[in-house]
């Protein structure tokens, strides 16, 4: 199935939003606030990812993405970089039956090859095993990048269509790692930093933007509802304007 795009069509505005996508920052202060190794943070950070994935479902949210690891974040110190890959695969040991159980889907994209080939197997098996759940489809981006993303998408177009020299959009946005998803309705980035930080660059195009100061080991259902209603109280045009959409609903 591929989705409507933001800038080629005027998409449904779901009351709910249908994609939330959150870049969980904020891990490492929330450990050092407290005077304990930032490894302390990812811990928490992932018992955080535990109950956001819960309160999504509660709330029918169809597609959570989750920004677990940057391609920018193999710049990390070497021990913090190791212990944030032995909590991925302790995180996939523990939750992925769990998951199943609760018919969630999970996806895991980014450029995996750079991760230990037992990791990679990990997530092949996780994904192969969740692949027909459909209660909540959970991406994690992981080694993932929007660059990455956009130029491997046109290097796989450009396979795939010998001697191209015209393309549309959609023959784009088909390989992007992303394509099973609409565009996220809602992105969140807690931790009080402002920025993208080389998140989805593409399919953010119109997306909602919400930021907040709380560290993700404390982002909980009230802090997601806080979001939600915040995309609730705005006013989504995709270029046209108040009138416009007034009329329209
Ligand atoms: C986000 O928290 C988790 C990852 C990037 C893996 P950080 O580790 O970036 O936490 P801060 O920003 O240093 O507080
Ligand atoms: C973004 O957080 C990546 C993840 C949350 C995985 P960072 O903490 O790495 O972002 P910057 O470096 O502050 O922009
Ligand atoms: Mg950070």
């Amino acid at each position: 199935m591929i989705y409507k795009s933001s800038t080629t069509a005027v998409p449904e505005v779901p009351k709910v939003p249908r994609h939330v996508a959150i870049i969980m920052d904020g891990n490492g202060r929330w450990a050092t606030k407290r005077l304990l190794p930032r490894v302390a943070g990812h811990v928490k950070g992932v018992e955080a990812v535990r109950g956001c994935v819960e309160a999504c479902v509660e709330r029918g949210i169809e597609y959570l993405t989750l920004f677990a690891f940057s391609s920018e974040n193999w710049r990390r110190p070497q021990e913090e970089v190791s212990l944030l890959m032995r909590l991925f695969v302790t995180a996939l040991e523990r939750e992925v039956s769990k998951m199943h159980a609760n018919d969630i889907c999970l996806k895991v994209v980014g450029d995996l090859s750079r991760f230990d080939p037992k990791l990679q197997d990990m997530i092949a098996n996780a994904m192969r095993k969740t692949a027909n759940n459909t209660r909540l489809t959970l991406t994690v981006c992981a080694n993932y990048g929007g660059r990455w993303d956009i130029m491997q998408a046109t290097a796989k177009m450009v396979a795939a269509n010998p001697g191209l020299t015209e393309f549309t959009e959609e023959m784009l946005a088909e390989h992007l790692a992303m394509a099973y998803a609409p565009e996220p309705d809602l992105f969140i980035r807690t931790g009080g930093e402002e920025r993208i930080s080389n998140f989805l660059l593409w399919q953010l195009a119109y997306s909602e933007l919400h930021f907040t100061d709380t560290f993700w080991p404390d982002f909980d259902s009230q802090s997601l509802d806080a979001a939600i209603a915040s995309y609730q109280s705005r006013e989504r045009r995709f270029g046209r304007t108040g009138d416009q959409v007034a009329k329209k609903s």
